[in-house]
């Protein structure tokens, strides 16, 4: 297995992720635990598997300064017109994460790692860049497909032939990730260097409605309930993707 940069998926992903609801609630949650923890200065960002470029934008905007990493040209290509239509400036690298550590020295205030682990051949084998780009007093914002919510969903669709094979990888040239991540396996691989601040599910319950039910919610009532109910002791871990604040040992609060 190899990891899939997002070359032949850009305008699929662009349409499906980032075209309704899905793609707001994302951006919506992602942003409030952001706003909760960053400091009021400009930070130095480092958005890796950046992709179109969202939220290296909505941070740029802030008055951050971004750089944004990204395998794939046709992705890089439409967060370049992204910024360029918003006026705002960014670095722009196109680089897969193994290629960082030799371009980049000094680390980050802010490090972005959003749906990119679980398109990844090894997806913990990037967890020593994230620590060596993290600055000791940083934050690093983890966002990564949530295996328990493909579970809960094959479960809710009477799928159990495919959960008794554990066939949950996605196909090849699908949108449903290759490694849906184990959020306990991938706490305990981060125990020893991190410190997980804040925990939140993105789509805790829309994902799961009636299709009659989604396609009649108004966005502003699913962003709000979404935002409510995104760390509920119960409905977070819920979340199709999972978003972790951490900040490394030792480093500041
Ligand atoms: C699901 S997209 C997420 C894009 C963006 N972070 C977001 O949340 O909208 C996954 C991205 O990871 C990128 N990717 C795949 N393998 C990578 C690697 N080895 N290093 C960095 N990025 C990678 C893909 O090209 C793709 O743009």
């Amino acid at each position: 297995m190899q990891d899939r940069h997002f070359d032949a998926l850009a305008s699929r992903f662009a349409e499906k992720i980032y075209g309704g609801a899905k793609g707001a609630i994302r951006l919506a949650v992602l942003q409030a635990d952001l706003s909760e923890v960053l400091p009021e200065r400009p930070l130095r960002v480092l958005d890796i598997g950046a992709g179109l470029g969202h939220m290296a934008l909505w941070l740029a905007e802030q008055g951050h300064q971004v750089t944004l990493a990204e395998p794939a040209e046709p992705m890089l290509q439409g967060a370049r017109e992204r910024f360029a239509q918003a006026g705002q400036n960014a670095t722009f690298i196109q680089a897969p994460w193994q290629e960082l550590a030799s371009q980049l020295e000094q680390p980050f205030d802010l490090v972005l790692c959003h749906a990119v682990l679980e398109w990844l051949a090894e997806p913990h084998s990037i967890l020593p860049l994230l620590q060596q780009l993290t600055a000791a007093d940083g934050w690093l914002s983890l966002a990564f497909y949530n295996r328990d919510a493909l579970i809960y969903r094959n479960l809710l669709k009477g799928h159990f032939r495919k959960l008794r094979s554990d066939a949950l990888a996605g196909e090849k040239q699908s949108l449903t990730p290759q490694r849906p991540i184990d959020p306990r396996e991938l706490e305990q691989q981060m125990s020893a260097d991190w410190l997980i601040e804040s925990r939140s599910g993105v789509r805790v319950f829309h994902d799961y409605m009636p299709a009659e039910f989604q396609a009649r919610a108004e966005l502003a009532e699913l962003l709000e309930m979404e935002l409510a109910y995104r760390r509920h002791p119960t409905y977070g871990g819920l979340g199709r993707y999972l978003h972790w604040l951490c900040q490394p040992c030792g480093g500041v609060s």
